[in-house]
Parts: C-alpha cells; structure tokens; sequence
C-alpha cells in the first residue's frame, strides 16, 4: 500500500482501468465470479451478435435482469474514491469496461467508456442511438426503433470493435500517464487486456488491485490484494493525509 501511494503522490498524470470488481460491492454481479451466470448462460453466451439474431428476446430478458439490478444499485466507495482521485492529481483518465454508469453517477468526469452503456440502445437497422430503460409494458414485444427496426442493446459484444475513438484517446493517454492502475478486471477479455502490458512496456507505473491474484499481478508494479471498495479508499485517504 505504502509504494501504490508513493508511485501516485509523484504522479501528475493518472490513468485507471476499470472491470465488473469495481462495482462488486454495489451489488452488481461480476461475470466470472461464482455469482457470474443467469438462467446458466455465460456472458460469452448471450453477449453475441449471433445470440441476438438467433434469440433476440432472451438477450433482451438478460439485459433488463441486468438493467434492473443496476438501477437497484448505488456507486460504492471505490467509485467515490476515483472520484476524489481524479480531483486529487492534475491529469486523470478512466477507462471503464463497465456498463453500468456507476462512475458518472458518482461523479467522474473524464470517464471512457470501452464497452458501451447498459441505458442506451441502437437501432439494428438505422444504427440510431437511444437512451433506454426497461419499461414494464415492452415484456411482450422486443424493444423498437422509430423505423420500425429492433433496438440492440448500445454495448459491445464479443466479436465486435470497440469504439476506435475511446480506444485511442485511452492509448494516446496511457501514453503520457505516470501510472497506470486496474481494478477489479480479471484482465481476459481483449483488447483491454492488453492495457498492463502496454504501460508496462512503455515504463508506466503499474498498480493492481483486485481480490485475488491475476494474470498480469506478475507484470505490475504493485499489487495489492483486497475488495476495491475497501482498498480504493484506504490508498485516497493515505494519499489526501497532510494534503
Ligand atoms: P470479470 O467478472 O471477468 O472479473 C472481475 C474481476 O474483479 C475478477 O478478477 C475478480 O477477482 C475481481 N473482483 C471481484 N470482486 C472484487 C472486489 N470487490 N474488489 C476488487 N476486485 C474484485 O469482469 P471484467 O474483468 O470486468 O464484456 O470482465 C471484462 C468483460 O467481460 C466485461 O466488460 C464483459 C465481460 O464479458 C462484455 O460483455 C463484452
């Protein structure tokens, strides 16, 4: 804990990588871990092109399951002190692959989003984006655009790009960042995945935090153990003391 303060306290320029583990204790499910599957499908199962076109309508139950449990759901502690962090040091960039729109709702600013956002949808046929919240009546029928085409969840599926722009404004800030830190990311899914080993090739400091020891716990520079919601505070704090 005392170097991930050390490494952040000489930093000006932070960048912060996010996963489902950040809003663990918001109650929001994480995908891999023992409460990751719904009706027994995985992610991988139901978060596909192919899976919309063959069953449109189980994709869209899994996606209003999820909406309503996000809407049941606060920011935790974790994302409040990300929030403080991003206040605290002079250049500040998060990159979520969170959906849930937990950061904005706790106050982040400079937030980018790599997957999508649960309360937008598009059009399938128009490519028109909507926000969108579940409405009880739409159980019958599957969500529609003005156009009449079937509205798709405005996430990002496996198989799919994510969005050129994000992904180069994260890299083009990585670029420049003192530190680098992940949370609460099983670090498996590409191409985020990919951000430990480029900051830790281009001699950004590295600091992990999740539960549990991952693949790229033996690429960073500091790893630290614990529930984000817990750690996350404790380290702002420790930073802030003095101040
Ligand atoms: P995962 O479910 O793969 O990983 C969650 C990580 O959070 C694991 O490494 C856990 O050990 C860790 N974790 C759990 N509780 C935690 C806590 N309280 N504090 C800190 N860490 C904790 O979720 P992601 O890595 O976000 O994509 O998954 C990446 C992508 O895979 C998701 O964005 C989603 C999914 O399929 C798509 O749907 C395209």
């Amino acid at each position: 804990m005392s170097r991930a303060v050390a490494l952040l306290k000489h930093a000006r320029s932070v960048f912060v990588l996010t996963g489902a583990g950040v809003s663990a204790e918001s109650g929001v499910p994480t995908f891999r871990g023992t409460d990751g599957l719904w009706r027994n499908y995985s992610a991988e199962q139901l978060a596909t092109p192919d899976a919309f076109q063959r069953d449109p309508r189980l994709v869209w139950e899994w996606y209003h399951w999820r909406q309503s449990v996000i809407l049941k759901a606060e920011p935790n502690l974790a994302h409040q002190a990300l929030v403080m962090l991003e206040q605290t040091v002079e250049n500040f960039l998060l990159l979520t692959q969170n959906v849930d729109n937990l950061h904005r709702r706790a106050g982040s600013k400079n937030v980018l989003e790599l997957h999508g956002n649960i309360f937008r949808a598009r059009c399938s046929d128009c490519g028109k984006i909507v926000e969108y919240v579940f409405a009880q009546e739409e159980i019958s029928g599957l969500p529609k655009c003005q156009c009449g085409g079937l509205l798709r969840p405005d996430v990002i599926w496996f198989g799919e790009t994510i969005p050129a722009d994000a992904w180069h404004d994260a890299l083009d800030f990585l670029n420049r960042a003192d530190v680098a830190m992940i949370c609460g990311t099983s670090g498996v899914v590409w191409p985020a995945a990919a951000i430990p080993g480029i900051a830790c090739g281009r001699g950004v400091k590295t600091i992990e935090v999740n539960v549990e020891s991952t693949a790229i716990s033996s690429i960073v520079d500091v790893s630290i153990i614990g529930k984000a919601a817990e750690v996350l505070p404790d380290l702002l704090e420790r930073l802030t003391a003095g101040t």
